[in-house]
């Protein structure tokens, strides 16, 4: 039996703490026995809110151990698996800290505020020998497992272009502080670059452009073009400044030799050229549970970790470093350097 802390209890810690219950209770060897986090008795009867509602709004926690403290709780549990919910700032610190004291860590994205970081990280999962997984969720999303097997088996011929969007309401608190979150660019819009790298490996150059809102926050709105050797046309934006009753949305409308497929109100429409359209079938799940299911499964069954590894989602970082670099200079292509990691397949 794994057992498992977690430490965040905020609203993405809500929802891995969902997503171990139900592993749980599908009869997968874990067990969830302890949650810290800073703020945990207030936390313990607040509603959640973010992005992607959680399943409830509050819980009954009286069965888990509760801990204001990490400290507190290493010294006082057996764990194997610890998950980190914190905010970014603290992402690269407490990783690294857990795998030099011997336990398997599953980090939310971004995987840390820049690749100096994301690289110690790297270098310490390989030292420890222990299992470092980031919380890329669009690689276990069902909507965009898709297109990566229509990517990979060529059945649309190949790709000539490609838009991916995601935007929403401006989040508080320690998301506004640049030096915390890393802005827009690195808290949400790297979900669509690091889709952009796992499909499509590493573009060669970035052009990108920035607009900030809320002072301090770095950029808000973004607009990328990824430039590849085949010259696909390549864009992802994100806005999160698009407040009132908009609420959340991301999509992508990619173009294929011999058809497209569009993803909207999370629907994945696929138009070959020359045959019917029709709407995928796709699980339901999301990607946070198909996250976590895989890595509990890859340390139960002792299997590599091959989706999300930690080079793979260092390669992430690297991209929006590059991004944010063209953004400061209104635009300059940014080449991106050979010492780059590519996305593993
Ligand atoms: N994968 C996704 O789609 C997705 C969505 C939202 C957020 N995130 C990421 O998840 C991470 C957490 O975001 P969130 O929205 O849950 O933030 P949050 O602010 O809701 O929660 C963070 C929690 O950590 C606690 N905390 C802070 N410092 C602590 C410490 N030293 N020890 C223990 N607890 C501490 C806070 O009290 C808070 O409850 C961020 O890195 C964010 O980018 C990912």
């Amino acid at each position: 039996m794994l057992k498992v802390g977690l430490i965040g209890f905020g609203f993405m810690g809500h929802m891995h703490f969902e997503n171990y219950l139900r592993l749980a209770a599908e009869g997968v060897p874990i067990e969830l026995t302890a949650i810290c986090d800073i703020r945990i008795e207030e936390l313990k009867n607040e509603k959640v809110v973010g992005n992607i509602s959680t399943d409830q709004s509050s819980y009954d926690l009286s069965s888990f151990r509760l801990y204001s403290d990490m400290e507190d709780m290493l010294k006082n549990e057996q764990l194997d698996i610890i998950d980190i919910a914190l905010p970014t700032y603290l992402h690269a610190d407490v990783s690294c800290d857990l795998l030099e004291r011997g336990y398997h860590v599953f980090c939310e994205k971004p995987m840390a505020l820049n690749s100096v970081e994301g690289t110690r990280m790297v270098e310490t999962a390989k030292r420890t020998g222990k299992n470092l997984m980031i919380g890329q969720c669009l690689r276990f999303w069902p909507a965009y497992e898709y297109l990566k097997n229509c990517v990979e088996d060529e059945r649309y011929g190949k790709v000539t272009s490609g838009y991916f969007f995601r935007g929403g309401a401006t989040p508080n608190g320690w998301y506004r502080e640049k030096e915390k979150s890393g802005g827009s660019m690195l808290d949400m819009h790297i979900h669509d670059t690091d889709m952009i790298h796992w499909l499509f490996g590493k573009p060669e150059k970035v052009s990108s452009l920035g607009r900030t809102v809320v002072p301090g926050s770095g950029y808000d709105i973004v607009s990328t073009n990824y430039i590849y050797e085949d010259n696909k046309v390549l864009n992802a934006q994100a806005d999160w400044t698009l407040q009132g009753d908009y609420g959340f949305s991301m999509t992508y409308r990619v173009n294929f030799k011999r058809g497209n497929i569009v993803f909207e109100n999370d629907q994945v429409k696929v138009n070959p050229n020359h045959a019917s359209g029709f709407i995928a079938e796709l699980s339901s799940d999301r990607g946070y549970y198909r996250e976590i299911s895989y890595f509990v499964h890859s340390i139960l069954n002792n299997t590599l970790i091959s989706v999300a590894t930690p080079e793979s989602t260092l390669g992430s970082l690297e991209i929006i470093e590059a991004e944010i670099c063209s953004a400061d200079n209104d635009g300059e292509i940014v080449i991106l350097s050979d010492k780059t990691i590519t996305a593993s397949t």
